[in-house]
């Protein structure tokens, strides 16, 4: 059974580890992040943006695929269904598909607004027991063809925010979507140790896990992050190992064009760079 994120990042944050956020986008993505899961024994969130939903055929085939894994593999780790950068209307979507997660991404609002829009989605998710993930300062990078800059956040609004009531709050702290450039200034932990000294508790989100050096990550789980989310870096080397096989010619030998074959590499490519992230997070073991 899905649940909210709440209890995993408490643990997380407590027990100074982080759970990855691996964005799905077809059914070998969802069986291969689940599985590897269930294999490190460790607590997992499976993001959805809206453009993955759209792209798997809906938010109410998302949530019958992932139960369905869910029962047929008996996956028995804590597994959250969560949307990521929603707007409003997708939360509410979501909501209603059976999502027991949702990201509300107001930071491009003003901030009265983020404000407006977030409280009344914590109303809606706490009757019904779901986590809520709220944004404040756009992390930079191109997502879904929304380009951000990178900002830093006010530490003052990331407190506004948390005390709304949320589940877990994203801060741009310097961090972008995708590849990293090579003029990349990193992350500012002068910002998040701001905001984590403003929001206690709160367990903190870092985006754009994708490229980002193995001391920072270490550096910036001391700092309060119990969430990191994870994209790029699946889809990378999905696309390296089906380029390799392909190239080999091995779609061209016997049935290897049959796609439970063509796709065999990518999946276990995509198991590999899970098992790495869930290591360096430290989330192994802590299902
Ligand atoms: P990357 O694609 O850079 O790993 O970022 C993922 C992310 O933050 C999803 O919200």
């Amino acid at each position: 059974m899905l649940v909210s994120a709440k209890e995993m990042l408490t643990k997380a944050k407590e027990g100074h580890y982080a759970v990855g956020q691996f964005n799905i986008n077809n059914l070998e993505w969802t069986k291969a992040i689940l599985l590897t899961a269930q294999e490190c024994n460790s607590p997992v969130i499976l993001g959805v943006s809206e453009g993955a939903g759209k792209y798997m055929a809906g938010y109410k085939t998302v949530v019958g695929m992932v139960n369905g894994m869910l029962e047929e593999l008996n996956i028995t780790v804590p597994v959250a269904l969560h949307l990521d950068h929603g707007s409003y209307e997708g939360c509410l979507k979501c909501i209603e598909a059976g999502f027991s997660s949702v990201m509300f991404d107001g930071s491009h609002y003003p901030i009265e607004e983020n404000v407006a829009k977030t409280t009344e989605l914590v109303k809606l998710t706490n009757e019904k027991g779901l986590s809520l993930e709220a944004e404040v300062g756009s992390i930079g990078g191109e997502e879904d063809g929304v380009v951000g800059a990178g900002e830093c956040a006010d530490p003052n609004e990331c407190k506004a925010i948390a005390d709304l009531g949320v589940t877990m709050l994203a801060a741009g702290i310097g961090n972008i979507h995708g590849k990293y450039p090579d003029n990349w200034a990193g992350l500012s932990f002068e910002t998040l140790d701001a905001v984590q000294k403003l929001t206690g508790k709160m367990p903190l989100v870092l985006h754009g896990g994708t490229g980002i050096p193995e001391d920072m990550i270490k550096k910036a789980i001391d700092l309060g992050v119990s969430k990191i989310n994870v994209n790029t870096e699946c889809q990378l080397s999905f696309a390296a190992a089906t380029r390799e096989y392909i190239e080999a010619g091995k779609d061209l030998q016997g049935k290897g064009f049959d796609p439970r074959k063509l796709l065999a590499p990518g999946f276990e490519a995509i198991k590999a760079t899970v098992k790495e992230k869930m290591e360096l997070f430290g989330s192994i073991n802590k299902a």
